[in-house]
């Protein structure tokens, strides 16, 4: 059975026991309007509010497991199984967890947040997927080799130029043996000005780049936050670079 509309209410009927329906909404229009205004350094700015985490928890993270299991099927990243996924800036762990479950595998997250580990937490539980995302710094991570999916999902934006270009060899390197790694970012040109250059060497590489849309059948509450916030999320999009 797919775990998704359970995960979901579960989501909803936790994070509703702490804040109302509609502290809730206000804080993804919050969200919202920094993910329109800039990108970068998100992280910072989404979780800085009750609200605004919570909003982050219930409704992005939905968002971004649809999202990461619709590139995962498209890019057949499960063909062969790998068997860990680690996932770089795992947040609540949403985007790994779609990937390990489509593979079978075991998800190690890393993430910054405290409050997102924690939370994190409670997705696997709930998703039935093994593993733990810890607190750390994803530029300091030992990275995986054959038999790993590295997964990085809206979180290369996060990072700034010096960082991003320390990452990049790293991300090379553990493809070279034998890791595939994926990364997962907004369909927003303006906003994203190394995507790119970043294209070009994955391509380079033997990798691939691609866009993404799709009509995803979304669980009502979802549907009843996106209208009540003013959004409009029945078709979600994304860019993904993939080296395998
Ligand atoms: C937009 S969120 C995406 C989270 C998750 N990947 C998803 O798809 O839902 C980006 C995450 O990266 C984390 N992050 C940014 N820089 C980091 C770093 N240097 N080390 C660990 N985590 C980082 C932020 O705290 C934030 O939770």
């Amino acid at each position: 059975m797919d775990p998704f509309e359970p995960w979901v209410e579960a989501l909803f009927e936790r994070h509703l026991r702490r804040l109302t329906f509609q502290e809730i909404r206000k804080g993804l229009a919050a969200v919202s309007r920094v993910y329109v205004a800039r990108r970068d350094r998100l992280g910072e700015r989404v979780l800085d509010g009750a609200g605004k985490r919570a909003a982050f928890a219930v409704f992005y993270g939905p968002l971004h497991f649809l999202v990461a299991r619709e590139v995962v099927r498209g890019l057949c990243a499960t063909g062969p199984p790998p068997t860990r996924i680690v996932e770089l800036g795992a947040g609540t762990g949403a985007a790994g967890a779609a990937w390990a479950l489509e593979a079978g595998a075991s998800l190690e997250g890393i993430e910054r947040s405290g409050w997102a580990v924690e939370e994190a937490r409670a997705n696997l539980l709930a998703l039935g997927v093994r593993g733990k995302v810890t607190p750390g710094d994803l530029l300091r991570a030992r990275l995986p080799g054959a038999g790993a999916g590295i997964l990085l999902a809206y979180t290369v934006n996060e990072l700034d130029e010096a960082a991003r270009s320390m990452l990049r060899p790293r991300l090379f390197e553990a493809a070279r043996s034998g890791a595939r790694v994926l990364v997962i970012e907004p369909i927003a040109t303006r906003l994203l000005p190394w995507w790119p250059d970043w294209a070009a060497a994955f391509e380079a590489a033997g990798g691939r780049a691609d866009e993404w849309r799709f009509r995803p059948t979304l669980p009502e509450r979802l549907r009843t936050m996106d209208r009540g916030a003013g959004l409009d999320h029945r078709e979600l999009t994304a860019r993904s670079l993939y080296l395998g």
